[in-house]
């Protein structure tokens, strides 16, 4: 073992808007599972982490419910931290980036930047809400598209058309606060000047720093000239106000990552951290030698490989060793969605299933790369109980019983098969690796090819068979205590993955917490605890309960990740309650009979459905009408996988005058309700219904 590192990690900040659901857990399990491999190790390793506090949604979360912000977030951060602790997440430290040692960073951060000329003034011009008197992000301004006209769409992009523009070209435009229409104001704002940082930031993203395919992704920014960053917001905001700028606060996403600081001053104030010796300087300044990871989705690789190394770097702090990026969580295929029951909080997960199961299919999905991974909710199953509960677990029942039974919970004083002993042995190394890399499945892969070789090993010495002949004793006790040591390689492995079950496993063995470093000797001549379930399997019943769980749970609060836009763009009134919706579209006016039966609605089977390339919103459906078929362009790939369209019947307006598109013309339109992105329900006939059939 190489020298003992020194090690500071951490996972994005969760917004303090929402609760916990399985598409964060993604990356506190990743993270978590690193972390604990590294102490495992020997390393001294910190994660930390916060709630990401501040911001409009937030503030207006907090007014929506008629209480303070502050009482918010501290609800939100018992709440996150319960869900986390309930997952075994084991922070070493959990703060806020509403804080005293925030506030602190966040001014020093942008002092010693402004000292240095890397902050600009300048007017701009934004829309304001004149009835809530507050200027208005992007997200929080709906109008119709102006390309294709479709009404409801924010302020930055068309879900249906896909077509991108700036929320003054948005037409009818009013405000998702109020209702009104918005001004258009003048304000200062302050700018961060990132082209400052353009060769410090190659040099770093050069410098192996970053995985390929992000590393090629800021090749594409750095191309594209690197932008001034507007990082101040005008009063009413929940936030930090800017030193010397009354009424100006930062930006959420100023502050949000220097959060990763602030925990970790916290952390060395502790008792914990002084018990420990923990020194600031020691991991931040410019010259330190520990590590600094930082966990997160790829949705917002921009803040972190770019502006944050850049805020670092221009007040004199070290920057940040890698950055660690992962794709999104899909379920069975599609994004999460509320109606399929999919969009599953922590919580609910808890109230049915053990957590140790989703940390083993994610590890068992996770790569070191950014591609989504999917949570194929009968692969999980299937996987749980065939990987866990057949195979590892029943290498301990298979043993335990006898040796408790038969030798009084003695283990023999030496293996039977050393030369079996020491094959497993020689592939911690490669495990490790694969740990160390971030390629979970390939070391679940291989811990699960020697579980196989495990149980292959006691299928050919069936103990069951020596247990019942007479004068065998000793062997008997000697294949078990060769299961039993096999088993304690194999879990000491899973554990970073497992930590519950290996903390059972422990306790079962009664040996000490397991390192890395134990498991390259056997346990002989030792008195294990009588064998208990380590584990049981994953019912089908089990799963039903859950999405059924999940969509109950619709109360609209879903937090602001993953696949979430760089912003915050989940905003807390955007979260729609039955209650909400003709508040947020109000009924149109009255028409007559006449001019609704000129819209000639249709059955129609889809027959094809396609992703289209270079629209990330769209997905091109091939509708058959009983006779004839059109193609149109749907606004709904967020929200259904294609394949799964493939053969259902919808509802479509078919006597719509064909629209040339960007991808192709667009021969009508497919009926469906919601706000859009992954919440858009496309309508479907009862049974019986034909294509080609007249609606009326
Ligand atoms: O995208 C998000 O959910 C942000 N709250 C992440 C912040 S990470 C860090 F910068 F604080
Ligand atoms: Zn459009």
């Amino acid at each position: 073992m190489s020298d003992p590192r020194e090690i500071l990690i951490t996972s994005a900040l969760p917004y303090a808007n929402g609760p916990i659901h399985i598409g964060h857990l993604v990356e506190y399990i990743q993270t978590d599972i690193w972390a604990r491999f590294q102490r495992m190790r020997g390393h001294r390793c910190w994660y930390v982490c916060a709630d990401d506090a501040h911001g409009t949604p937030i503030m207006l979360k907090a007014r929506q419910e008629g209480i303070s912000p502050e009482a918010l977030i501290a609800r939100v951060s018992a709440e996150h931290q319960a869900d986390f602790a309930a997952f075994r997440v084991a922070f070493d430290n959990y703060h806020s980036t509403h804080s005293d040692e925030n506030r602190h960073y966040a001014s020093l951060i942008y002092e010693r930047n402004r000292d240095a000329g890397h902050i600009a003034r300048r007017t701009i011009t934004q829309a304001y809400d004149p009835v809530e008197q507050m200027f208005l992000p992007d997200r929080f301004i709906k109008g119709e598209c102006p390309k294709c006209g479709a009404p409801d769409q924010y302020g930055d992009n068309c879900e249906v058309c896909g077509a991108s523009y700036s929320p003054n070209e948005l037409k009818n435009p009013r405000s998702a606060v109020s209702g009104a229409v918005p001004e258009q104001r003048e304000s200062d704002h302050y700018f961060f000047k990132l082209a400052d940082f353009d060769e410090m930031l190659k040099a770093w993203t050069g410098g192996g720093s970053l995985q390929k395919e992000v590393a090629n992704k800021l090749g594409e920014w750095f191309a594209s000239g690197l932008q001034e960053w507007d990082i101040s917001r005008d009063a009413p905001y929940f936030g930090f106000e800017i030193p010397d700028h009354p009424g100006k606060f930062f930006y959420v996403w100023l502050d949000a990552p220097i959060g990763y600081m602030a925990s970790f001053q916290n952390l060395c104030d502790s008792p914990k951290g002084q018990a420990a010796g923990l020194d600031f300087d020691r991991f931040w300044s410019r010259d330190s030698k520990a590590e600094l990871y930082h966990f997160i989705g790829k949705d917002i690789i921009y803040f972190h490989a770019l502006f944050w190394p850049a805020m670092l770097h221009g007040a004199g702090f070290r920057v940040p060793s890698a950055i660690f990026a992962h794709g999104f969580l899909t379920v069975d295929g599609s994004k999460m969605s509320k109606s399929r029951g999919t969009f599953i909080k922590a919580r609910t997960y808890l109230d049915h299933l053990n957590p140790e199961y989703l940390r083993y299919y994610f590890a068992a999905k996770l790569g070191s790369g950014v591609d989504d991974i999917d949570l194929s909710l009968e692969d999980f199953a299937f996987r749980v109980n065939a990987d866990l509960v057949g195979k590892v677990v029943n290498i301990a029942s298979r043993s335990a019983g006898f040796i408790t039974k038969r030798f009084a919970g003695r283990l023999s004083a030496a293996l039977p098969a050393p030369a079996l002993f020491a094959e497993f042995v020689a592939a911690g190394g490669s495990i490790a690796e694969a740990y160390e890399r971030r390629e979970y499945s390939r070391a679940v892969r291989e811990i699960m090819a020697l579980a196989d070789r495990a149980n292959q090993y006691i299928d050919e010495q069936a103990p069951w068979v020596a247990a019942k002949q007479p004068g065998r004793e000793t062997e008997l006790q000697d294949i078990c205590t060769q299961g039993l040591n096999l088993f304690r390689l194999l879990i000491g492995w899973l554990k970073p993955i497992l930590p519950g079950t290996a903390a059972d496993s422990e306790a079962f063995l009664q040996v000490p917490p397991l390192t890395w470093a134990d498991l390259d000797r056997p346990l002989l001549d030792h008195q294990i605890a009588p064998f208990k379930p380590l584990m049981t399997r994953v019912e089908p019943a089990q799963v039903a309960a859950l999405l059924e769980a999940s969509k109950e749970d619709l109360t609209g609060d879903g937090a602001s990740r993953p696949g979430a836009s760089a912003d915050q763009s989940v905003p807390a009134i955007d979260t729609a309650t039955p209650a909400t919706h003709l508040a947020r579209d109000p009924l149109a006016p009255t028409i007559d009979f006449d001019t609704f039966a000129k819209v000639d609605l249709r059955v129609a089977r889809i027959v094809a459905a396609e992703r289209v390339e270079g629209a990330d919103k769209l997905l091109a459906l091939t509708l058959d009408l009983g006779g004839e078929t059109r193609q149109v362009f749907a606004g709904i790939r967020a929200a259904y996988d294609p394949a799964a369209l493939v053969g259902r019947l919808t509802v479509m307006v078919a006597n719509l005058a064909p629209r040339k598109m960007r991808f192709g013309v667009s021969e009508g339109m497919v009926l469906a309700a919601g706000p859009g992105g992954a919440d858009i329900f496309i309508l479907t006939p009862d049974d019986g219904a034909e294509p080609g059939m007249k609606v009326k």
